[in-house]
C-alpha cells in the first residue's frame, strides 16, 4: 500500500500523450538516418570548413560544433541500431540529394556564406525536422528517440544562439551575396524534401547550377581575420628571462593552440578510412585544443591585453598540410604531446608552476584542465596512429613523427629566429 494519493500522481512516467498513433518504426528509422546524415556532415563540415573560416569568434564556435555533431551522429547510429536498422541506412544518403546540400555548403565563399548556410539554413532546417518528429511520433514508444532529441536541441540552440551573432555581424557590403546564397542552398534543400525528407521535393532539374565541381579541398593556409598580424615562425612575443613575462608567455603559447585545433580538424575532414570512434576523438581532440586556445586568450584578456596586440602564428600550417592526414596528425599527437607527459616539466610541470612558483589561480585553473586533456590526446595518438594506422608498430608510428620534426626544422630553417621558437 502507497502512502501517496495514487491518483495524484503523474501517469505514464511523466510521458504525455501516450495515446498518439504516431509514426511507425520503418517511418522513424528512415527519418533518423536522413538525421545521422545531416549530424555526420555537419561534423565533416565544420571540420573541412574551420581552418579557413577567418573571423576568430566563428572559427571557436565550428571547433565547438562539430565536435558536438560528431557525438549527435554517434547516437543517431546507436539509436537506428535499436530500430531494426543499421547503421549502414545512414551513409544511403551519401549518394543523393542531402549530399548534393552539404557539398554546396562545403563550398561556400568566406565566412558570410559559411555562416548563412550554417546558421540561416541548414541547422534551422535540422531543428525544425526534429522537431516536426517529436510532434508525431508516439512519446511513449519512441520515447529513446524523443530524449536524444530534446538533449540535441539543447546543443542546436546553443549553437543558433552564436549564428545570429555571426548572421547579424555580415559586412553591409556582402548581405547581398550572402542572401543570393541563401536562396541558393535553400533550394538543394528543398530538393532533398527537406532535412528529413518530409516536404515536397522540388525537382532536380529546376536546381540551379551548383558550385561544386568534384571534391572539396582545404586551403593550404590557415586563416585569420584582419585584426591580427599573422607570424610564420613561432616568435614568443614575452621573455621568458624577464620577471613576470614568464607567465605571460604561458598564456600566449595557450593562445596559439587554434593552430593545434585546425591540425585536428584538417585531420578528420581528409583521413578518409578512419572509423566513426577514430573521427569522435579527433573531433574531441579539435575541440580541446580550441579551448586551449580560448584559455591563453582569455588568460591575456585577464591581464589586460587584447589577443589582436600580439603576433598570431600560423607556420604551423605551412609544414604540416603538405603531409598526409595521419603524418600530420603524428606531429601533434606522438612528435609534440606525448613529450609533454613526461614529468619533471611537462604538462604537470606547468601546472605545478602556475600554482607554486606564479600563483595564479586562472592559469592553474587552466594548466590542470589543459594537462587533463592532453592525457586523452596521447591515448588518441596512440590509438589511432599506432594501433589503427600503423597496426600496432610503435616504431613506424615514432618514424613518421620523427620525420615531421625535421620537416619542420628545414621549414623554419628559412627564417633567422632563435632555435626555440620553431
Ligand atoms: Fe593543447
Ligand atoms: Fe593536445
Amino acid at each position: 500500500m502507497s502512502d501517496l494519493q495514487n491518483d495524484r500522481v503523474k501517469p505514464y512516467a511523466g510521458i504525455e500523450h501516450a495515446q498518439r498513433i504516431g509514426l511507425g518504426v520503418e517511418q522513424c528509422a528512415e527519418r533518423v538516418s536522413r538525421f545521422g546524415y545531416a549530424a555526420k556532415q555537419l561534423m565533416f563540415a565544420q571540420a573541412g570548413k574551420m581552418s579557413s573560416v577567418a573571423n576568430w569568434e566563428f572559427k571557436a564556435m565550428v571547433g565547438r560544433g562539430l565536435w558536438e555533431c560528431a557525438q549527435h551522429w554517434g547516437q543517431w547510429r546507436a539509436r537506428i541500431g535499436e530500430m531494426r536498422g543499421h547503421e549502414h541506412l545512414i551513409d544511403r544518403h551519401a549518394e543523393g540529394p542531402l549530399y548534393d546540400l552539404f557539398q554546396e555548403l562545403l563550398h561556400s565563399n568566406g565566412d558570410a556564406e559559411f555562416a548563412t548556410g550554417l546558421y540561416g539554413v541548414i541547422l534551422p532546417a535540422y531543428r525544425a525536422a526534429l522537431l516536426r518528429y517529436t510532434g508525431e511520433t508516439n512519446p511513449l514508444v519512441d520515447q529513446p528517440t524523443v530524449r536524444l532529441i530534446r538533449h540535441m536541441v539543447l546543443d542546436l540552440d546553443d549553437h543558433l544562439a552564436f549564428g545570429e551573432t555571426a548572421l547579424a555581424a555580415i559586412e553591409p557590403a556582402h548581405r547581398a551575396t550572402a542572401a543570393a546564397w541563401q536562396a541558393h542552398l535553400e533550394q538543394y534543400l528543398a530538393a532533398a524534401g527537406g532535412i528529413d525528407g518530409t516536404s515536397e521535393r522540388l525537382p532536380s532539374f529546376q536546381l540551379p547550377p551548383p558550385r561544386s565541381q568534384g571534391d572539396f579541398r582545404i586551403p593550404g593556409d590557415y586563416a585569420r581575420d584582419a585584426r591580427f598580424a599573422t607570424t610564420l615562425p613561432k616568435i614568443n612575443p614575452f621573455d621568458n628571462e624577464k620577471v613576470h613575462e614568464p607567465l605571460l608567455s604561458k598564456m600566449w603559447v595557450r593562445s596559439q593552440e587554434m593552430t593545434a585545433a585546425e591540425l585536428c580538424a584538417t585531420v578528420l575532414f581528409e583521413w578518409d578510412d578512419l572509423p566513426y570512434e577514430g573521427c569522435l576523438d579527433l573531433a574531441r581532440h579539435c575541440w580541446d585544443e580550441t579551448r586551449h586556445g580560448l584559455f591563453g586568450q582569455a588568460a591575456l584578456e585577464a591581464e589586460g591585453i587584447p589577443l589582436e596586440t600580439l603576433p598570431s602564428w600560423v607556420g604551423y600550417a605551412k609544414h604540416t598540410m603538405p603531409a598526409s592526414p595521419p603524418k600530420r596528425y603524428s606531429h601533434l599527437a606522438i612528435a609534440t604531446e606525448a613529450g609533454l607527459m613526461r614529468h619533471p616539466g611537462g604538462k604537470r610541470g606547468e601546472w605545478e608552476w602556475c600554482k607554486d612558483e606564479a600563483k595564479h589561480p586562472l592559469m592553474t585553473t587552466y594548466q590542470d584542465f589543459d594537462w587533463a586533456d592532453e592525457v586523452n590526446h596521447v591515448a588518441y595518438g596512440r590509438e589511432w596512429l599506432i594501433r589503427y594506422y600503423c597496426k600496432g608498430d610503435r616504431a613506424k608510428a615514432q618514424a613518421m613523427a620523427d620525420e615531421t620534426v625535421a620537416e619542420r626544422l628545414a621549414y623554419y630553417a628559412q627564417f633567422a629566429t632563435p632555435a626555440d621558437a620553431r
